[in-house]
Order: C-alpha cells, then sequence, then structure tokens
C-alpha cells in the first residue's frame, strides 16, 4: 500500500514507518520538523534498509499539501502531525487550534483533492477527561479538561462528519493512553526538547544523571499506592495498531474511535521500580504536590482494538522501560549532534 504520514518524523511516526517499511509498504513523510529532526528519519532509512519520500511542509499549507498528495497518490493517510504538549496548549489555545485543528482540515480538504478517502487520526485519551469508571471504554462520555485535549475531541468529531458526508470514506480515530518505549535497536526513540514533560522521557533521564532526582506529581491518589496509574503502550505495539487500523479501513467504511493500550494500570511509583530493575540504577524522587489538571487514573477497555482490528498489545512494562533505556544509553543527546547525511546510509 502507498501510505502518507502527516507528522512521520515524531516519536510515534517514526516508529510506525519502521514498521510500514518492514512490511513493504511505500510511504511519503510529511513533516514540518517542528518537534522533529531529519536525523530521524535517517535513522529509519539505515533500520529499514529501504528509502522513502520526505517532504518538508506544514499541514496548513493546503496548496502545497494538496500537491504533494495528489503526485503521491496515498491509498491512506496517517495523521500524526500536531503541537502535543497540555501545559502549552493552556498557555497557547489559539496555536493548538490552527496547527491541529485548522491544519485536520486542511488535510482532509487535501484528502479530497487527492481522492484519497481513508485515514487513520491519532487521538488520545486525553478526550475522556475524569474517569468515570476504572476502565474506559470508547462509549466513555468526552470531556477533554484542556486545549490540547479539546483540540482531539473537535478533530475526531471533523473526521466523523467528513466520513459522514462521504459514502466511500474510511476513518479510525485512535485513542492512545501511555505510549513509552522505543525500537529494540536502540537506533531511534523518543527525544523531547527541553525538560520532558512526560514521565517515561524525565525517567530515563535521572537513570542517565541527566536530571538528578523525580518528581512524582502527588502521593495521595486513591490508587493501590498513592501515587498516578496510567496504561502504557509499548511504540511498537502502538505502531503495529496503525497497520492493523489501515487494514481495517482498507476493508469497512464509516468512522470508528478505538482505544490503544494494553488494558492494565501501573502506577508511577511501579514505573519508577520498572525503571530500576531495567537499567540497574537508583531512581531518586521526591513525592510533591499534585500536578493540576492530572487525572488519578487512566486505564483503557481494549476490547474493541482486539474485536475490530483483533490488535493487543504484546509488550510489558519491563520490555518498554528495557528499550527506553537502551535508547537513552546509545543516545544520550538524543538525536542532538546526528548527522542526517553520515548517519542515515543504508
Ligand atoms: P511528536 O511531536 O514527536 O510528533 C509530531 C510530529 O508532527 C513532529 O514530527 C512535528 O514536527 C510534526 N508537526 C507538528 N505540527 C505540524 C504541522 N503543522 N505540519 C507538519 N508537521 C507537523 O509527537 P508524538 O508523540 O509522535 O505524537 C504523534 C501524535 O500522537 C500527535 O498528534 C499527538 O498529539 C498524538 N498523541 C501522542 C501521545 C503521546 O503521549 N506521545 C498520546 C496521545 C496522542
Ligand atoms: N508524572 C510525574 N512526574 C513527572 C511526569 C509525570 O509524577 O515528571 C506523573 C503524572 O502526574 C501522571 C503520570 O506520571 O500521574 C503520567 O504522566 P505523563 O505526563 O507521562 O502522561 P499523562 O497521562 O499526563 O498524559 C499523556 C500525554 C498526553 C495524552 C495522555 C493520554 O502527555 O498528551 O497521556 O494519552 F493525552
Amino acid at each position: 500500500m502507498r501510505v502518507f504520514l502527516t507528522g512521520g518524523a515524531g516519536y510515534i511516526g517514526s516508529h510506525t514507518l519502521t514498521e510500514l517499511l518492514g512490511d513493504g509498504h511505500d510511504v511519503c513523510v510529511y513533516d514540518n520538523f517542528a518537534n522533529s529532526r531529519p536525523a530521524a528519519l535517517a535513522r529509519v532509512r539505515t533500520l529499514s534498509n529501504r528509502d522513502f519520500e520526505v517532504v518538508e511542509g506544514d499541514i496548513r499549507q493546503g496548496d502545497r499539501l494538496a500537491g504533494v498528495m495528489r503526485a503521491f497518490q496515498p491509498d491512506a493517510v496517517i495523521h500524526f502531525a500536531g503541537l502535543k504538549a497540555v501545559g502549552e496548549s493552556a498557555a497557547f489555545p489559539l496555536e493548538y487550534y490552527e496547527n491541529n485543528v485548522q491544519g485536520s482540515i486542511t488535510l482532509l480538504r487535501a484528502m479530497d483533492a487527492a481522492g484519497c478517502r481513508r485515514i487513520v487520526f491519532s487521538s488520545s485519551a486525553t478526550v475522556y477527561g475524569e474517569p468515570r469508571q476504572a476502565r474506559l471504554d470508547e462509549s466513555h462520555p468526552l470531556a477533554p479538561t484542556n486545549p490540547y485535549g479539546r483540540t482531539k475531541r473537535f478533530i475526531e468529531e471533523i473526521i466523523g462528519d467528513w466520513a459522514g458526508a462521504n459514502a466511500d470514506a474510511s476513518a479510525v480515530l485512535l485513542r492512545y493512553f501511555n505510549p513509552a518505549g522505543a525500537h529494540e535497536t536502540g537506533r531511534i526513540g523518543e527525544d523531547p526538547r527541553g525538560t520532558p514533560n512526560n514521565l517515561a522521557p524525565f525517567v530515563s533521564q535521572v537513570a542517565a544523571g541527566r536530571r538528578d532526582r523525580l518528581k512524582i506529581f502527588g502521593g495521595d491518589y486513591p490508587t493501590r499506592d498513592g501515587t498516578g496509574e496510567r496504561d502504557f503502550v509499548h511504540v511498537i505495539d502502538l505502531a503495529r495498531a496503525h497497520i492493523a487500523a489501515i487494514d481495517y479501513a482498507m476493508a469497512n467504511r464509516g468512522c470508528e474511535a478505538i482505544n490503544v493500550g494494553a488494558g492494565s494500570g501501573v502506577t508511577v511509583l511501579e514505573m519508577v521500580r520498572a525503571f530500576e530493575r531495567a537499567t540497574g540504577r537508583a531512581i531518586p524522587y521526591d513525592i510533591v504536590d499534585r500536578r493540576p489538571g492530572d487525572v488519578p487514573a487512566s486505564v483503557a477497555d481494549p476490547a474493541r482494538a482486539q474485536a475490530l482490528l483483533g490488535w493487543t498489545a504484546r509488550f510489558g512494562l519491563d520490555d518498554i522501560c528495557r528499550s527506553a533505556w537502551n535508547w537513552q544509553s546509545l543516545n544520550p543527546d538524543g538525536y542532538e549532534g546526528v548527522d542526517p547525511e553520515a548517519d542515515g546510509k543504508p
């Protein structure tokens, strides 16, 4: 198949790209590198020993996007491109609505112009907001608590309306829980700019000695040990869910929202212990106040992914921590200083 990846140079995009190439698909990556580097794509070329198209561009540039798509003629689009920092979205909401929501509308128009009617969209468990039950299924009410989450909710609805208006359209909205981990080779991984907002990259950097201590946000949640509980899903499992979603979109019409999570909860302290096992190093931490906006627990009911996509998570917490540590220790500064020319030869 011919697959068009917006945001394909990013963390989840680069891992999905690797799996797509490994399965023999032809890919075009369209990314403005706002939060990623060409070096990641160079690494994917070496890893997969395959070439693919790369276009530097912004999804808000409609004419450019439509031109690239018309030339590539994709069977399906996977739409990763977007801004994703919750705190930043509260400070700069219009940036988020413009980039994520307006960008997605522009993308759908470009798909129409190129005659492509299949899309897999990167949504998030954050669309559910405060959980009403222990394990969240897709019928849980949508009540995101921050502008980032609202962009995901609005885009879901826009894509749903687009699919409703086009009898030949097919859309899969993948609601990711907490992606973590890296490719087993340690050649690609998560490379956050500045101080990581998310738990797994922060803990990796503490283990590596780049940061002194972890702050655990909240020790008084109604969970097993008082710390927040999340559903961590290995990024390679997540990548495989996209491939299953494309297969589904090839065979079905309409719009489906599907959770992508392992279906089991891990507390922040359990994650810290798992990292200690994987690294053989102590992770010093302090328990501090709750982070505003955090929910106590967020765990997927992944039954629909199993039923519709035939997908379940294969990797566990220890695999996630081991692979994250392998990436971190082989690339202490992420892709910083990696020369795409020298490092990216197949
Ligand atoms: P990422 O920032 O690593 O990747 C996003 C990519 O999109 C980057 O390469 C960035 O340069 C590109 N991009 C951003 N705006 C663009 C634009 N206007 N035009 C073209 N390219 C643009 O993030 P990620 O973790 O790989 O996340 C991918 C998607 O999954 C995002 O939509 C994110 O909101 C969603 N998501 C991520 C998580 C997570 O925890 N990582 C959880 C739920 C959902
Ligand atoms: N945490 C800490 N210390 C840190 C970072 C995080 O204790 O330095 C805790 C948080 O308080 C929370 C848990 O670790 O209890 C997970 O936090 P993350 O920031 O890693 O992840 P979130 O669940 O808050 O959010 C993530 C993404 C969102 C996405 C959501 C659901 O950041 O974009 O998962 O997919 F929407």
